[in-house]
């Protein structure tokens, strides 16, 4: 059996923030007529640069087409040989390798008719405990309306937020009181995530403010790749602290340098389910904890973390998935499905991913490209549509 040929369709989905995500949905076709599918999951962050999708199509039919689509290896190594790893968050290569590597798995699942989960290793958990995120304050008049977010989400099961902090504190901390007046121990706070933006020590001041209010970890204090601000900075506080993994190199220096507890591992940013399961076996290894992050995904990219998610012996902290809550539409007939505060893992008699395209949505949202428009750098990073400066 042969890869015969590979389709890659853009769609842009507003979030109900009004922020546009743009997505890439990957079909791999066999010879045998099984098409396999995976997402490469918003393009829309910096560097302000946008994929040639055209070409795109090109370079990776060179790379796929002729293959036995059950060489996963082969072919994880020939794309990682044309897409490297670079050492920032939000490299788009990892992007692309991820979309490939979740729509192999979704094919090999569909010929074995067998479930992603079950390919990596089967099922320790069949649910996961995920956070619905509260985007970064920059205005006082914006806590107000992230309450609003906590009140609608907690009704309808989320009980626990993660908050993205660091540029208005005085927000921050209006927002975590007014949570703690309404709402007291029925919601718990996971993460403050400074996603990069200070410097350790900046974070550091920023924690000391804000520790008065429980949070169980924090995310991301200190600039990209300083490994040794990290390490200083959790030896200061007594949260554990958590860095996302984006390359192996980086993960390594953190590991030497003892610079985290908890490794935040997302197919999306270390290059697709295969990448991700290394990290989580390296995290292992190192006596270290992990979380599922995310990048704000659609169903099949979401899904994709379910199955790996199932399968790892040191998931131990709340994890992130929570993207198909946020948009406003999806690709799929089956969207993924959240129970109390829990991302659901599909069910064993389901072959692949378990996903099924639904052509009508992704006429609706299709678009041209992944040209960028006008946006901000403040609008990508706090994911917001808001224009205010
Ligand atoms: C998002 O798109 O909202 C996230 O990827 C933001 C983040 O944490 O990088
Ligand atoms: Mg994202």
């Amino acid at each position: 059996m042969k890869i015969s040929d590979l389709k890659l369709t853009v769609v842009g989905i507003p979030r109900h923030t009004g922020f546009v995500s743009k997505h890439v949905i990957v079909e791999i076709m066999t010879d045998e007529g099984v098409t396999g599918i995976g997402e490469m999951s918003d393009f829309s962050h910096l560097p302000q640069y946008s994929l040639d999708i055209v070409d795109l199509t090109t370079v990776l039919k060179t790379i796929l087409v002729g293959k036995n689509p059950f060489d996963i290896s082969l072919i994880n190594k020939e794309l990682l040989a044309n897409f490297p790893e670079m050492m920032f968050y939000y490299e788009k290569g990892n992007f692309v390798r991820n979309g490939v590597d979740a729509a192999l798995h979704d094919l090999a699942g569909k010929l074995l008719n067998t479930s992603v989960a079950d390919l990596l290793g089967g099922r320790i958990k069949e649910k996961i405990k995920v956070c619905y995120p509260i985007f970064r304050h920059r205005f006082m008049e914006e806590v107000e309306e992230n309450l609003q977010v906590v009140r609608t989400r907690f009704a309808e099961g989320f009980d626990t937020f993660r908050l993205y902090v660091g540029k208005n504190l005085d927000a921050d901390e209006a927002f975590l009181d007014g949570v703690k007046n309404e709402f007291g121990s029925k919601v718990t706070i996971k993460s403050l995530d400074f996603s990069h933006l200070l410097s350790w020590k900046e974070a550091w001041q920023a924690t000391k403010r804000l520790s008065k209010y429980d949070f169980q970890l924090i995310e991301s204090p200190a600039v990209q790749n300083d490994f040794e601000g990290l390490q200083h900075f959790r030896l200061k506080v007594d949260h554990p602290v958590s860095e996302h993994v984006w390359s192996f190199r980086q993960q390594y220096e953190m590991i030497r340098h003892d610079s985290v507890d908890i490794f935040n591992i997302s197919p999306i940013f270390i290059g697709g389910l295969t990448a991700a399961r290394k990290a989580a076996a390296a995290a292992e290894v190192a006596g270290k904890g992990c979380l599922l992050g995310t990048t704000q995904e659609l169903s099949i990219g979401t899904t994709s973390m379910a199955h790996l998610g199932a399968s790892l012996a040191n998931l131990n902290f709340t994890s992130d998935p929570t993207g198909p809550e946020l948009y406003v539409g999806d690709v799929v007939k089956n969207p993924v499905k959240y129970e109390n505060g829990y991302l659901l893992v599909p069910g064993r008699d389901k072959p692949g991913l378990g996903m099924e395209l639904d052509w009508d949505l992704i006429e609706k949202y299709k678009v041209a490209d992944l040209s960028w428009g006008q946006i901000s750098v403040h609008q990508l990073q706090d994911r917001t549509s808001q224009t205010k400066a």
